[in-house]
């Protein structure tokens, strides 16, 4: 939710920055800005719409310079258009900056800088903290500050930082001190890339891809002062730090977009390689159970869990589901699903041997995160199931374990969700065979997640078959989608995916509890997705499918080879390998992610960038 970058070096700074604006812009694309420092001061260029728009301006009128800063938006506080853009400029052009987050005091503040002059051009609440710097700068001076250190503008901005309310990733530039940026950090991600004599800035790893291997992750509180020459970390209560360097694992391959026309097709088709990295070197077959470097907890106190709270957002919170049925089937722990969104301010009952799980791709949801500092706060061992390395989840988790899954880059997410629930069985196994599961269960489990990636590969076999059925259904207004069991947290992906990108109102829901209200919806044009292969209900989705078909509805169902007796009651089936009945969300998903692509396109939408849409979403 907003990107941003920034340069200090002996190179074009805006070469850096809109390449990391491009690789950013799935934080959000409602508009780009940057702004450029040079002997004759420092110029803004900013554009509503996309990166490419922001690209198309500058070619129209040139920027120069070695150091700068660059935002894409997502828009909170004002509407998208060129004066709520970013970066906004503070006091009489002495600050320019950046922001990533929500400033909830801006109000108050803005009515205060006006009584002392200062005059706001947008609706935004970044330029109060424009205006903020600007004067906290001026105040320095005023003391007698000398305006040659680098100091003055440190303790400036520490000054103005101490009256902000709400959350923050900035970069700003100072007019009268070229060469320097400040980056603060609190709630929303900055990581600082080392170069040679040059240092980078971006809200995430990506945009450093190409560029260095060596990054130092900023913590909340934290403020870094990046020069070409040096870098020095200030913590609001500890002072100077010394960096702690880590090394990048991404390589720029993994950004490529292939032979794939969107991300979000590459992600889908990835899934075989993606579930194998998620199990690779966790399968225990001496043991019959799954093994993880990171939980940092030992069997002991595994064992004496007795509840386990998994939260997340978005569709990591339906992978929480399937792992609610995984875990509470093989390892008799009961467990909670709740909206990471909703915990945060609740404060339901849960004792010390009640065990958190944050569940999250980006690992840096603020909702999430949020929820996941509260239980750690209250002395619950909170552990993240994560993707990105370095992000805060997995830096702030009492420990975790990482999908690996490569960078997801298309909004919606896909082989996010299926490698999070690949983790979630090797948990629920690992839980079990600690507990009650016996060894030939284990064994039948391993063997069976040892085999995913076939399958997985076999699935995605449905491509053209799902194209035929997205052709055949794709002006429909309404959807639903019903699954039963582990399918119906499938049902709610589903319908959530067609959401997402077609902008089609689709609603998940459990097949049989479709009668209490959505049967109500069912008619000749109202399409009914039934996520029905073989399991121990089978005959009862039947009749649910049934109990649609007598209303006239359209029935697309997902089921097993070889399902004729589906065949006969659909209209249109989308087969998918059998596999037990605790794999099938791993299948069944596949064919809606492709479907909702299918459709998206037909319909002529931007499958990768969805309007209104962000992938990391770190405002509450
Ligand atoms: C956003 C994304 C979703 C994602 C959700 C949670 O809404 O658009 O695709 O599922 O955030 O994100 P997380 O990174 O925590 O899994």
């Amino acid at each position: 939710m907003c990107g941003i970058v920034g340069y200090v070096g002996p190179n074009s700074a805006y070469d850096y920055l809109i390449e990391g604006l491009f690789r950013l812009e799935y934080r959000g694309y409602d508009s780009a800005g940057v702004a450029i420092q040079n002997a004759s001061g420092i110029d803004v260029r900013k554009k509503t719409g996309r990166v490419s728009q922001l690209a198309e301006l500058v070619k129209e009128k040139p920027v120069q310079g070695n150091v700068g800063i660059g935002h894409t938006r997502w828009a909170t506080h004002g509407e998208p258009s060129d004066t709520n853009s970013h970066p906004h400029v503070g006091g009489n052009g002495e600050v320019v900056l950046v922001h990533n987050g929500v400033i909830e005091n801006y109000n108050q503040l803005r009515d205060q800088l006006r009584e002392l002059g200062y005059v706001f051009h947008s609706a935004t609440d970044t330029e109060v903290v424009a205006h903020l710097v600007a004067h906290a700068l001026e105040t320095e001076l005023t003391l007698g500050a000398n305006p040659e250190s680098d100091q003055t503008y440190r303790t400036a901005v520490e000054n103005a930082l101490k009256r902000l309310k709400g959350t923050y990733g900035l970069a700003i530039l100072f007019r009268d001190r070229p060469g320097l940026i400040i980056a603060a950090r609190l709630g929303s991600p900055l990581v600082v890339g080392i170069g040679n004599k040059e240092h980078y800035l971006a809200s995430d790893a990506s945009p450093l891809v190409g560029y260095t291997e060596e990054v130092v992750y900023l913590s909340d509180h934290e403020l870094a002062m990046l020069t070409a020459d040096s870098l020095q970390l200030v913590h609001r209560d500890t002072g100077t730090q010394v960096p702690s360097i880590k090394f990048l694992e991404q390589s720029a391959q993994d950004m490529d977009l292939g032979e794939f026309e969107h991300y979000m097709l590459k992600e889908i088709f990835e899934q075989p390689t993606s579930i194998e990295n998620a199990l690779r070197g966790r399968l225990d077959d001496d043991e019959a159970t799954a093994k993880f470097g990171g939980l940092n907890m030992d069997a002991s106190r595994l064992r004496s869990i007795d509840r386990i709270v998994l939260t997340a957002c978005g569709t990591s919170w339906h992978a929480a589901m399937v792992g609610e049925y995984l875990i509470e089937e093989f390892a008799r722990i009961p467990v909670e699903v709740e909206y990471a969104s909703e915990l945060r301010y609740r404060n339901p009952p849960m004792s010390e041997r009640t065990m958190v799980f944050a569940i999250t791709q980006s690992g840096e949801t603020a909702d999430t995160l949020a929820a996941m500092r509260e239980c750690k706060r209250k002395g619950h061992a909170s552990l993240a199931i994560c993707n990105v390395v370095g992000s805060s989840i997995a830096r702030e988790a009492d420990g975790g374990i990482y999908l690996h899954a490569g960078p997801e880059i298309g909004v919606a997410s896909t082989k996010a969700f299926t490698s999070q629930v690949t983790v979630l069985t090797l948990l629920a196994l690992f839980m079990g065979r600690l507990r009650h599961l016996s060894y030939p269960a284990g064994k039948r489990i391993i063997n069976n997640l040892r085999d995913m990636p076939n399958k997985i590969q076999k699935t995605l076999e449905c491509h053209a078959r799902v194209k035929e059925v997205a052709e055949k259904y794709y002006r429909a207004q309404n959807f639903l989608y019903l699954g039963r069991q582990y399918n119906f947290p499938v049902a709610l992906e589903g319908a959530l995916k067609l959401k997402e990108i077609s902008y089609i109102h689709a609603e998940g829901y459990p097949a049989a509890e479709m009668k209490h209200g959505p049967i109500a919806l069912v008619d000749e044009d109202t399409p009914s997705v039934f996520v029905v292969p073989r399991c121990q209900i089978y005959p009862k989705v039947i009749s649910n499918m049934e109990e649609v078909k007598a209303r006239r509805g359209p029935v697309i169902a997902i089921a097993c080879e070889g399902d004729d007796k589906v065949a006969d009651i659909a209209d249109d089936v989308i087969y998918v390998p059998d596999v037990d009945e605790y794999l099938q969300p791993l299948v069944t998903s596949v064919p809606l992610q492709l479907l909702a692509y299918h459709i998206a396109i037909l319909r002529g939408c931007n499958v990768d960038r969805p309007r209104n849409l962000a992938k990391s979403v770190t405002v509450e």
